[in-house]
């Protein structure tokens, strides 16, 4: 059993530290953010997530939540440092924002012993670990970059593909590491030096996101000359070279992750002197879609003289309450431009964050998705949620054409309901 404190209660310091406090460990998390730890502290999870209701309650016996380093009340005890703080993208260029990774290192320097480990969670540039070190050489510090997915982010964490664990000390006790990893098994822990293992976050999402937007860009082709999109893209993905995995056409990619990451990806590649190509136009060919999107969205509202939008999902993707680089912000603030269109929206998980960016003077919410498009002449999918399925399309004598850009809804209902029905 090791004693663990987790800084940072996102969406992933929260997975992470009740996966660890249900291998066995005492887990501790430190949030400065006073409205999350309250909720934490009553039991309430600050986010919505598949299965972390459940996880904590499982094991909150060995689960602490407090504000600050100085409440932590005996440091000599803690074995392991997790640092699971955000690294957004810079205000002034591409490059991931630090502050709070070295915040929480001068955090853990004021207080740890020197057998503890420092495990950097949060996706950094590569080379960070070792300035880290630099700043506690007197501490084991550990690159273990997380690749679990919102809205699965419980099951891809206990079930992992690869942990990956980077340490430059050649004295390095990997027996502690898997230890902490406990309940997953050995052979998924894949060790190397911290650049190495930097890096592998960075080139798995890059390599994930060029793949979406190669799908997008395939997608956008067929658009123009009639081919069915999906039906290509299926065949394509059953190459086992290539695989079916994100290869389905969409809005483009948003979220906390990709964008922030090929944003940092392609600043260390222009600061090493290479030019990469693919690399460097991974987010322009997302931005395209995008722009695409929108496009679809304004032709639409003026061939069909439509005054009510409806938009189904808000979140970045299912399964999640995130709006982080949504779809939905840029889809959103676009339409609030033309003050003589009433937008109304719903999402099951995500209102209450598109209400505190946007405010509800422009949009109106709706407590379902029936409410949401019974007045609309258009109505546009945005997000995956399954329930858009089970939408029945009758007695909408308004609506004239369905915008599913996540390919989700009953085709046949609509078309059936004479409404026009467009898809990627
Ligand atoms: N979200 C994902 O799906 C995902 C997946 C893999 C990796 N990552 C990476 O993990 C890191 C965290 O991402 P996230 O989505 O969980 O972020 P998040 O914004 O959801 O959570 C970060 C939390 O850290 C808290 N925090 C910041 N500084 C602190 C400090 N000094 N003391 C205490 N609390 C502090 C913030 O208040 C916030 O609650 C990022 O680097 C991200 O790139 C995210």
């Amino acid at each position: 059993m090791l004693n663990i404190v987790v800084i940072g209660c996102g969406y992933v310091g929260l997975p992470s530290g009740f996966a660890f406090a249900s291998f066995g460990h005492n887990v501790t998390f430190i949030e400065k953010d006073t409205k999350k730890l309250d909720d934490l502290k009553n039991g309430k999870m600050p986010i919505y997530e598949p299965k972390l209701d459940d996880l904590f309650s499982k094991n909150k016996k060995n689960i602490a939540f407090i504000e600050k380093f100085s409440d932590i009340t005996d440091p000599k005890v803690i074995d392991i440092y997790v640092i699971a703080v955000g690294t957004p993208t810079l205000n002034d260029c591409q490059n991931a924002d630090l502050s709070y990774v070295f915040k929480a290192v001068d955090e853990i320097a004021s207080i740890a012993h020197n057998n503890a480990i420092v495990i950097t969670k949060s996706t950094v540039p590569v080379g960070t670990n070792a300035k880290i070190k630099e700043k506690i050489p007197h501490l084991t510090v550990v690159s273990s970059p997380e690749f679990l997915r919102e809205g699965s982010a419980v099951d891809d964490f206990l079930y992992p593909d690869r942990v990956v664990i980077g340490c430059d000390s050649l004295e390095f006790d990997k027996s502690k590491l898997i230890n902490l990893y406990g309940g997953i098994l050995s052979e998924k822990i894949v060790f190397m030096d911290t650049k190495g293992a930097e890096l592998v976050k960075y080139a798995s999402n890059t390599f994930l996101a060029a793949k979406i937007a190669f799908a997008n860009e395939i997608s956008r082709f067929c658009d123009k000359e009639g081919i069915f999109s999906q039906g290509v893209l299926k065949a394509v993905g059953m190459d086992k070279r290539i695989g079916d995995k994100f290869l389905n056409p969409g809005p483009g990619f948003g979220g906390s992750c990709f964008p922030k990451d090929i944003d940092a990806m392609e600043y260390q590649v222009e600061q090493s002197g290479l030019d990469l190509k693919i690399i460097k136009n991974i987010k322009k060919s997302n931005d395209d879609q995008k722009k695409f999107v929108l496009d679809k969205i304004e032709d639409e509202l003026k061939n069909k003289n439509a005054k009510n939008i409806a938009l189904l999902g808000l979140a970045f993707k299912a399964n999640t309450s995130d709006i982080r680089c949504s779809i939905a912000i840029d889809v959103v603030k676009k339409l609030t431009d033309n003050k003589n269109i009433t937008i109304t929206a719903y999402d099951p998980e995500a209102m209450d964050e598109m209400r505190h960016l946007i405010g509800s003077d422009r949009v109106k919410y709706s407590d379902n998705a029936k409410d949401c498009i019974k007045d609309a002449r258009i109505v546009v999918v945005l997000t995956e949620w399954a329930e858009f399925h089970e939408i029945k399309w009758s007695s909408l004598p308004d609506c004239k054409i369905v915008l599913d850009f996540r390919n989700i809804c009953n085709k046949n209902e609509i078309i059936n309901n004479k409404i026009e029905y467009y898809h990627l």
